[in-house]
């Protein structure tokens, strides 16, 4: 055993299972949660049950259920507005983390360069990583997190394998324009790459903004990879499904790791879901009203806090920029409870607005450029305006026990920001 040597010597624990595990330990409210806290609709629990019932309980098929698939397709054709084919195209994964596992490893090899931009969602790396690939990650651009594209034109050569894309971003809140994906596409082309899309956030755009899926780009379409999750549009993380769309040859190898990554997925989840997408066909277009209300009711509830609030184009996270009042030590400003005391202490009605036990570091997304990052959850912060949350979370500050829930980034202090997630469901309850 001692020599053993570690594939990934310096991953610690997801900062995700951390912050639950934290907010267990203080008793805290977990305002930073990265999952969705509300009931599922009744409905989907139901057809679980009857599935369970009805006997879908042995493996389902490898690529995924055909009723499932056709339903995506379905929904595919509503939004982005293309027609992909379920069996050649559409494979169901368990969640769209392992669709962006086993995407890395069908594409990834030792040598291998791969594009990530910073901030980014904490899979990719160390996926890539265990592909035998390096990834070259390249800052978005202060302020407002935009693309550099001659940036990374100049960081892509004949070794760049694959370039890891995300929109709507999580952390950042941006969704990337067409003028992006233009840029995109031109760099693949030019270095012949390949291109997985994290697209999990995909209906939820505010402001009649819309998302532009490398699906319905038709050069990206044709050299990528897009990953999506039910676990966000459904509101149940739990249940563990997501898919992953890419042409025919790229579908192929990829269900070449799939298949021996987790086989086949859950099957009586798949068939819930499947009947749940027939009934409620419109289901996730109902998702970007649910949460752009919850976003401009905190937006509204923070103006005058001293918190800067960027634009939050998209996804169910809002970010703050606490650097008027605290210095850009988010570990801090969590762990110790000071900043949100300070906070407090002068900027809100207690009574009314009370945020408290931020979570969720932006060094979790690996971003290099100094910002300190917390993230908070919206539905429960919504919640703590009810009575006994409220006063429990107002003990849990008060007493100093807020999460820790924050890193410091290292680098400059230059960009304080920290991020407050909403949360939802399809049925827009
Ligand atoms: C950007 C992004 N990609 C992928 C995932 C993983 O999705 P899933 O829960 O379906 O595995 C998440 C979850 O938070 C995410 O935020």
């Amino acid at each position: 055993m001692s020599s053993f040597r570690s594939k990934l010597p310096d991953v610690g624990t997801t900062i995700f299972t951390v912050v639950s595990r934290r907010a267990r330990e203080l008793d805290a409210l977990n305002l930073g949660q990265g999952y969705p806290d509300y009931e599922i609709d009744p409905r989907l629990t139901q057809l679980v049950t009857d599935a369970m019932r009805t006997g879908h309980t042995q493996y389902a098929p490898m690529e995924g259920l055909m009723s499932l698939r056709e339903q995506i397709a379905a929904r595919l054709t509503r939004d982005p507005g293309v027609t992909v084919d379920p069996d050649s195209q559409v494979t169901v994964t368990l969640g769209a983390t392992e669709a962006i596992f086993s995407a890395i490893l069908a594409t990834v090899g030792a040598g291998d360069e791969v594009i990530a931009f910073d901030p980014a969602y904490d899979s990719y790396e160390p996926a890539v990583r265990l592909a035998g690939g390096r990834c070259i990650r390249v800052p978005l651009a202060q302020p407002g997190f935009t693309y550099d594209w001659e940036r990374v034109r100049a960081l892509m050569s004949a070794s760049t394998r694959l370039v890891l894309f995300n929109s709507p971003h999580n952390p950042a809140c941006t969704v990337a324009g067409s003028a992006d994906l233009d840029a995109l596409a031109a760099l693949v082309r030019e270095h012949d790459a390949l291109v997985l899309s994290d697209e999990v956030y995909q209906p939820i755009v505010f402001d009649g903004g819309r998302h532009h899926s490398v699906l319905a780009h038709p050069e990206l379409a044709q050299r990528s990879f897009a990953v999506f999750s039910f676990g966000k549009t459904l509101h149940a993380t739990g249940l563990r499904i997501g898919y992953c769309v890419a042409p025919a040859a790229l579908t192929r190898e990829l269900r070449k790791v799939h298949q021996f990554n987790t086989f086949s997925i859950s099957h009586p989840a798949q068939h819930a879901i499947a009947g749940y997408l027939a009934e409620r066909p419109q289901g996730a277009g109902e998702l970007a009203a649910f949460f752009q209300a919850k976003r401009d009711r905190l937006r509204t509830a923070l103006a005058g806090s001293g918190f800067v609030l960027p634009p939050a184009q998209g996804t169910y996270f809002q970010l703050l920029d606490f650097r008027a009042f605290a210095p850009p030590d988010d570990l801090g400003f969590a762990e110790r409870g000071q900043g949100w005391k300070d906070v407090l202490s002068g900027r809100f009605d207690l009574d009314g607005d009370l945020p408290v036990n931020p979570d969720g570091g932006l060094k979790a997304f690996g971003h290099p450029i100094g910002a300190s990052g917390l993230r908070m959850m919206f539905e429960a912060w919504l919640q703590l305006r009810g009575e006994a949350p409220e006063q429990r979370a107002l003990r849990t500050v008060v007493e100093g026990r807020s999460l820790a829930l924050t890193h410091n980034l290292g680098g400059g202090p230059g960009e304080c920001v920290s991020f407050v997630s909403v949360v939802g469901t399809e049925r827009g309850a």
